[in-house]
């Protein structure tokens, strides 16, 4: 007889953007003649870069004659985009990173997701506290958590980092070490990054206590202040401690196209075993690439081109960043973020609750934003906008925000 993998059973609730859908659709059901905006799920709003449909359109056309038709891509991506990512990510900002250490993929959920697979199923994980749901939710499924515990709305066996306004966001060293470090920066859901010398702390923490860190960098784009790192592989020891992930979808608009990758130093060793090893045979058995014109997109975005194209989109949103940065600190709001990232951090008015100020803003202002608790425990009483609306709903959202305080 079949069983289920009963972990499922311990997460707790529908994923968080479930819902928000299901409270959104409830309300414009009720409310047909109310427009509603939408500040609350991270997806991005400007189409694709030109340069970069045009390297769609020409890999489209070579799919189609028999000269330049392309089946099963390479294991680890083509060494096309590899080569540029090798390059343009890393070597020019003078991390020893190399083409055949890019794990390129369908994007960094998958990878954030899937990478626990390679770690032993007793490996203690920490995270960011809130933090992006991905990284607690695939622990769970795997049996690494233990039990949920309501009342704190925490996993029994998880060392949460707690990212306060005290410490401006960025996590302070456990007491108890972990195995397994996820990190965040630029932050989703706090827009908080960390400087050099701070996440240099954790590299040299990790490297001391044998533990991994995996290193979300999907925001990595929306960086412009200077001591801020681009990659960890800025860090000294880096490339014997740490995995990091990117993602083309924040940084070129591949929400929908899906791209991104994962680096694997093959100086990274856990029990002398290389990481890089295991995550090529898991690659190699569970994933067949991604489509090869998605690929040519990818390396679009790195022409001077498509450069030009894409900093010029993501200058927009960050302009929409300002807007509601500076709308709602002039409104009394108190808030973080939205400098070099796409998320506005806001703590709740009143201290109301997330979801009290989730449907006050609904009802109120027909605003639709995510709810900080839904991404850990203290991120209860702060709510997140992002940037990725629109400019003229971003004003318009505002303003109604303006009003209603
Ligand atoms: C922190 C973080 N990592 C990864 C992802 C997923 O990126 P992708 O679209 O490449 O799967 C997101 C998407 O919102 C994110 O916020």
């Amino acid at each position: 007889m079949a069983t289920i993998n009963s972990n499922y059973l311990k997460l707790p609730g529908s994923y968080l953007f479930s819902m928000i859908g299901e409270k959104v659709r409830e309300y414009e059901a009720a409310h047909p003649e109310k427009k509603v905006i939408r500040l609350g799920i991270g997806d991005v709003t400007q189409p694709i870069a030109p340069a970069v449909i045009d390297a769609l359109h020409s890999a489209v056309d070579e799919m189609g004659k028999a000269e330049s038709f392309r089946g099963y891509a390479p294991d680890l991506g083509y060494e096309f985009l590899r080569n540029t990512i090798a390059e343009k990510d890393f070597q020019d900002r003078g991390c020893d990173i190399s083409a055949d250490e890019i794990f390129v993929s369908d994007g960094a959920k998958c990878d954030c997701g899937n990478i626990q697979e390679i770690f032993g199923t007793d490996n203690v994980i920490a995270v960011q506290d809130p933090v992006y749901p991905v990284y607690v939710d695939s622990n769970v499924m795997a049996g690494r958590t233990g039990s949920y515990d309501e009342s704190l709305g925490q996993f029994r066996n998880v060392i949460y980092l707690p990212c306060r306004k005290e410490n401006g966001y960025v996590p302070q060293l456990p007491d108890r070490v972990p195995d397994l470090i996820y990190l965040c920066f630029p932050n989703n859901p706090t827009g908080a990054v960390m400087k050099k010398d701070q996440l240099q702390t954790w590299v040299d923490y990790a490297r001391k206590n044998g533990s991994v860190l995996l290193f979300d960098a999907a925001y990595e784009a929306y960086i412009h202040e200077m001591d801020v790192p681009h990659s960890i592989y800025e860090c000294e020891g880096a490339g014997e401690c740490a995995i990091e992930f990117r993602s083309f979808s924040k940084t070129a608009g591949f929400t929908g196209l899906r791209l991104g990758f994962t680096v694997i130093p093959k100086t990274l060793e856990v029990e002398g075993v290389r990481l890089w090893d295991l995550w090529a045979r898991r690659h190699g058995t569970k994933y067949n690439g991604a489509p090869y014109i998605v690929q040519r997109a990818g390396e679009a975005v790195y022409s001077e081109a498509g450069r030009a194209q894409v900093s010029e989109q993501i200058a927009r949103y960050m302009e929409n960043a300002g807007i509601i940065r500076n709308g709602l600190l002039e409104a009394g709001y108190e808030v973080s973020g939205g400098v070099n990232a796409p998320y506005i951090w806001l703590k709740t008015p009143g201290n109301m609750t997330s979801w009290e100020f989730f449907d006050a803003l609904l009802e109120r202002a027909d605003v639709v934003g995510t709810p900080g608790s839904g991404f850990g425990p203290h991120g209860e009483h702060y709510f997140r906008l992002t940037a990725f609306g629109s400019r003229e709903n971003t004003i318009e959202a505002v303003e109604r925000m303006k009003r209603m305080s």
